[in-house]
């Protein structure tokens, strides 16, 4: 649980409803969240979709694990505890992209089912949609691929509670949309995540 510290503090309502400003910008936000193993595909599918979207005029933006890591989390290590607080913050920042009208495309391994389940949670308390998408890849075929030479490291006791390797990842149960990108290529992916955009009303 996060410690809260900020005392004192009162919410300030804008002067504008979010239905207000999605219809003045003609725009329909949410925040799409990648899930999966490293080298899953996640962050492959999630450029290409952010990339399809943007020259289609729709605002997306893509946050990456990785990227995020050397930036707003850099003080943010791999703990459960510390992926915990990556997770939240990022939720917390999809949220407020989402709220703006932007399709906001999150891609972080976030192994843990409890603290993507909380940013749902916080989504759904504000009316946010919120869509989990699960880069459904076997170890065995991350493993194979291991683009950063990270599994290696990992088994040869390199880097010490690595996912998938000797740390958990816990498998989404309730994913809208699940995607099997060992078996599919990458446009076929991003086809498929605009299906469901389109599916559920974000897209026309
Ligand atoms: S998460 O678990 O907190 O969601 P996140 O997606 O931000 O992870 O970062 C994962 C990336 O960090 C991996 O793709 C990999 O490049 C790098 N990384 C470094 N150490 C680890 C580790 N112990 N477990 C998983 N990924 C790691």
């Amino acid at each position: 649980m996060t410690e809260i510290k900020a005392t004192n503090v009162t919410w300030h309502e804008g002067n504008l409803t979010r239905e207000e400003r999605w219809k003045a910008l003609g725009c329909t936000g949410c925040t799409l969240w990648f899930t999966g193993l490293s080298a899953s595909g996640k962050s492959t599918v999630a450029s290409a979709l952010e990339q399809v979207l943007v020259q289609q005029g729709i605002n997306a933006y893509r946050m990456d694990g990785d990227n995020i890591r050397m930036g707003l989390n850099k003080n943010l290590g791999f703990s459960a505890e510390d992926r915990a607080e990556n997770i939240r913050r990022i939720g917390e920042v999809a949220k407020l992209f989402a709220d703006n009208g932007t399709i906001a495309i999150t891609s972080f391994i976030s192994p843990y089912a409890a603290d993507r389940d909380a940013v749902r949670a916080l989504h759904e308390e504000a009316g946010v949609p919120f869509f989990e998408v699960f880069a459904d890849t076997p170890l065995e075929e991350c493993e194979k691929r291991d683009p950063k030479g990270l599994y290696k490291k990992a088994r040869a006791g390199e880097i010490k509670g690595f996912t998938g390797i000797d740390d958990p990842y816990e498998a989404p149960a309730k994913a809208e949309l699940v995607l099997k990108c060992a078996e599919k290529d990458v446009d076929a992916c991003v086809a498929d995540c605009i299906e469901m955009l389109k599916a559920k009303g974000i897209v026309g």
